[in-house]
C-alpha cells in the first residue's frame, strides 16, 4: 500500500528523510508526502522545490495542514523542544507518528506522548538510525552467539568537534540529549540487557562553543553485572571519532575492538601458562538481516512494515523511552553528582 505523509520541519535533518523515501529501494513507492509544514514557509518551499513535491500543500500550521491533508502518517522532524506539540497534534489528527530522537525533551513527555499513542491507538515511534548500521548488528550477533563469552563490559569513546551552529549551541545537556541518546540505545541494544543505573560528571569544557554540557563521563550499570563506560565530547578538537564511537566489548572470554567503522578485532584468549594468554581472533559474523543496516531508510520502513502488519516496531516509543530514561538518569546524576537508578 501507498501512505500519505506530511513531513514537520523542513531543516537540514528533512533532506535524510526526504532522499530516502525518494531513493531508497526499501521504501519505494511506499509513501506519497502529501504536505510539508515548517514555521519558516521558505524553508518548506525549499525542501519542495529541491524535491520535486509540487503537489504537496505548503504551510506553517501543522493542524491546517493535517486538516487539510488528511494523511496516515506525520514525520516529525522538528527540533526536540517542539516535538511534544507536533506528535500531540499528529495523534489527534489520527496519523501514525514517526519522530526524530530525542523522543521527547523530558522523561515525563514521554510518558505522555506514549499515553496519547495508545489512546489514539496509532504507532509512535523515533528514528534512532545509528542501531541500524552494520557494524552494531554485527556486535549485537557476536554478543548474541557467545562467541566472547558472557558479556562483562562495554566502554565506548566518543570525541568529535562539532560545529553545527543553530539550535545545539543553546541546548541544555547538548551531547547527553542530542548525541548520546544515540550511543546509549546502541549499547542497550548490543549489550541485550537493561541498563540499571548510571553515575555521570557533566561538563563544559574550557573553549566550548556550546551553551552548555558539551562533554560527558558516564558509567552505567546493566543487568548482569554488564558495565557500559561511555566518555563523549563533542568540543574536542584534533582527532575526532567515528560518529559510531570507538568500543571495546569484553566478554569473560575474549574482546572485540571496533573503530566505529569497518574496522573490527575480535580476539578470544587460549588457555596456557605465564601472566599472559595468547588470543587468537575470531571473525564478526555478517548482520542478521542486511535490510536492518539502512540508517533512517531502515527505521522509516521497520515503521511502515509494523503498521501493515500491525505490531510494534522495533524503535516504539515504549521501547526507546528506556534510551531516553538513560539520559535523563545521566543528566540527574551529573546534576546531585549522586548514583542515580534508571527507570521509566
Ligand atoms: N537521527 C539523526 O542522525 C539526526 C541527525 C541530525 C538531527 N537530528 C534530529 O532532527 C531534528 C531536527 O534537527 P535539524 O538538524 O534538522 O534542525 P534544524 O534546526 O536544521 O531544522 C529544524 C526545523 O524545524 C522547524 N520547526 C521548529 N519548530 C517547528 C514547529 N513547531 N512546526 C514546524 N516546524 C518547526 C524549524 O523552523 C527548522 O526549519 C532534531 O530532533 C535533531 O536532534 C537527528
Amino acid at each position: 500500500m501507498t501512505f500519505t505523509a506530511v513531513l514537520a520541519g523542513c531543516g537540514a535533518m528533512s533532506r535524510g528523510w526526504l532522499s530516502a523515501l525518494a531513493e531508497h529501494p526499501l521504501l519505494a513507492g511506499r509513501v506519497e508526502v502529501v504536505g510539508l509544514v515548517d514555521l519558516d514557509r521558505a524553508t518548506a518551499e525549499a525542501r519542495a522545490a529541491e524535491f520535486g513535491l509540487s503537489a504537496a500543500v505548503i504551510g506553517t500550521d501543522l493542524d491546517a495542514v493535517l486538516a487539510e491533508t488528511k494523511p496516515d502518517l506525520l514525520f516529525d522532524v522538528v527540533i526536540p523542544a517542539a516535538r511534544q506539540g507536533v506528535v500531540e497534534t499528529g495523534l489527534r489528527h489520527g496519523c501514525h507518528v514517526l519522530s526524530e530522537k530525542p523522543m521527547a525533551a523530558t522523561l515525563e513527555a514521554g510518558r505522555q506522548l506514549i499515553a496519547a499513542a495508545k489512546a489514539a491507538g496509532r504507532v509512535h515511534a523515533v528514528v534512532q538510525n545509528r542501531r541500524f548500521i552494520s557494524g552494531v548488528r554485527r556486535i549485537r550477533r557476536l554478543i548474541e552467539s557467545g562467541a566472547l563469552g558472557e558479556l562483562t563490559a562495554l566502554h565506548c569513546d566518543f570525541f568529535i568537534g562539532a560545529h553545527f551552529g543553530g539550535f545545539r549551541e543553546q541546548m541544555e545537556n547538548v551531547l547527553l540529549l542530542d548525541m548520546a541518546i544515540h550511543t546509549l540505545d546502541a549499547a542497550r541494544f548490543m549489550a541485550g540487557v537493561a541498563p540499571k543505573a548510571v553515575y555521570c560528571l557533566e561538563t563544559n569544557p574550557k573553549g566550548s562553543w556550546y551553551g552548555h554540557g558539551a562533554a560527558a563521563n558516564a558509567i552505567f550499570e546493566f543487568d548482569e553485572g554488564v558495565v557500559f563506560n561511555y566518555r563523549g565530547s563533542w568540543s574536542a578538537e584534533g582527532a575526532n571519532t567515528s560518529w559510531e564511537s570507538a568500543w571495546r566489548i569484553i566478554g569473560t572470554r575474549g574482546t572485540l575492538i571496533w573503530d566505529g567503522g569497518e574496522t573490527f578485532d575480535a580476539r578470544v584468549a587460549v588457555d596456557g601458562p605465564g601472566l599472559l594468554r595468547d588470543a587468537v581472533a575470531m571473525d564478526v559474523p555478517a548482520p542478521a538481516d542486511i535490510e536492518q543496516t539502512h540508517g533512517h531508510a531502515s527505521v522509516l520502513a521497520e515503521f511502515l512494515d509494523a503498521i501493515e502488519q500491525g505490531r510494534a516496531p522495533e524503535t516504539a516509543s515504549t521501547d526507546n523511552i528506556n534510551s531516553l530514561a538513560m539520559v535523563f538518569a545521566a543528566i540527574e546524576s551529573a546534576r546531585t553528582r549522586q548514583r542515580v537508578t534508571i527507570s521509566v
